[in-house]
């Protein structure tokens, strides 16, 4: 059951609640002048009773939900779940007292409160927070099998925050700024080492999280601005010529860099690094192919 669904029906369970107070209210209120007294009765009742059937319809979804997602539970879940569970008894005593202990009538006004207290709670700290969360998510649009899919960036951060750091650290990850190729075949080798740890669909969650803020976006990169960088930067070691004459693949030329900037680790930033890694592996290109023959 999806999350949306659930917050729907809880927002429902919420609605019906104040119906069934409101009900009671004008009953109650204006007493003996009400003109159909029956009528708010009736509809108190059969509010109530539709609560009491969704509220645990609601339950056994929730409880499907703990048991087959073992994600340890953030402290918002924790209270969300008391809360929930606390409606129960009350409800009960709710209709005991209705039902058969008469003496105690006066005191419903007060069962109710408290009911309606719990709900409220219990709704707005999950339900609630859901629809903000998801009103102020970010979304990127990925192709999966080249269908273009709408995924949420800050679902993606959560799973990457839960689901990346059972073998290694998050700096790991962070650490790191690639293409969207790049994150890729990081991802797909990742869920290859423990192909259970992520879904599909989280699969993508991570990689549009990943993309989004540790990404390269390769339309951003300019062949003029590598050039000048190593215009710049190239000839106080060297000529020149040490860099235009040659011709090298692409992970050569990455390897070479990497040799500069370890001579002076001053020489590049990681921007200026990529910059004139594009223009290298643009212009001063040796096919893969002739290294062959
Ligand atoms: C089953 C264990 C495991 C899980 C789960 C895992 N990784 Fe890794 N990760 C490794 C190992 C082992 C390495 C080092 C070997 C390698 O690079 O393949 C690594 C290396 C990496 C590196 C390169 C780090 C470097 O310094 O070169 C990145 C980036 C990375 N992981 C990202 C992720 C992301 C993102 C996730 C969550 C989707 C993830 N990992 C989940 C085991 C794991
Ligand atoms: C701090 C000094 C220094 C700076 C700055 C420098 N280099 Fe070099 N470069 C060297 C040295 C030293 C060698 C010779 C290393 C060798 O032959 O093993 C070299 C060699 C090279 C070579 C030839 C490598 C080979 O295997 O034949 C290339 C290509 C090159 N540099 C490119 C660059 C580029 C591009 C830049 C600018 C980003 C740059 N260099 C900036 C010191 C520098």
């Amino acid at each position: 059951m999806k999350p949306t669904i659930t917050s729907l029906l809880a927002f429902i369970l919420l609605t019906i609640g104040i119906v069934a107070v409101i009900f009671i209210i004008i009953l109650l209120g204006k007493n003996k002048k009400t003109r159909c007294p029956n009528f708010f009765r009736w509809g108190h009742r059969l509010a109530g009773y539709t609560f009491f059937v969704l509220y645990l319809y609601i339950c056994y979804l929730m409880s499907l939900k703990i048991t087959s997602d073992p994600v340890t539970w953030s402290a918002k879940d924790v209270i969300h779940a008391y809360l929930g569970l606390t409606i129960f008894p009350l409800l009960v005593a709710k209709i005991c007292i209705v039902r058969g202990f008469k003496i105690y009538y006066h005191r419903l006004p007060l069962y109710g409160m408290v009911v309606m207290i719990a709900v409220y709670l219990t709704v707005i700290l999950s339900g609630g927070y859901f629809l903000l969360a998801l009103a102020r998510s970010q979304y990127i649009v990925l192709l999966q099998q080249d269908k273009p899919v709408k995924v949420n960036v800050s679902v993606g951060r959560k799973v990457v925050q839960t689901k990346c750091t059972s073998c290694h650290s998050l700096e790991r990850v962070y650490s790191h700024l690639k293409t969207e190729d790049e994150w890729r075949d990081y991802v797909a080798r990742m869920q290859a080492k423990d192909p259970s740890n992520l879904t599909d669909l989280e699969e993508l969650q991570v990689l549009g999280f990943l993309v989004k803020n540790l990404g390269i976006d390769e339309s951003k990169m300019d062949i003029q601005i590598g050039m000048k960088i190593i215009l710049n930067k190239c000839h106080r070691c060297h000529t020149l010529e040490r860099v235009f004459q040659q011709k090298r693949t692409k992970s050569d030329w990455i390897k070479v860099i990497e040799m500069m900037r370890s001579f002076d680790p001053q020489l590049l930033t990681d921007s200026e690094t990529r910059q004139v890694n594009f223009y290298l592996g643009r212009i001063l290109l040796k096919q893969e192919k002739e290294t062959d023959s």
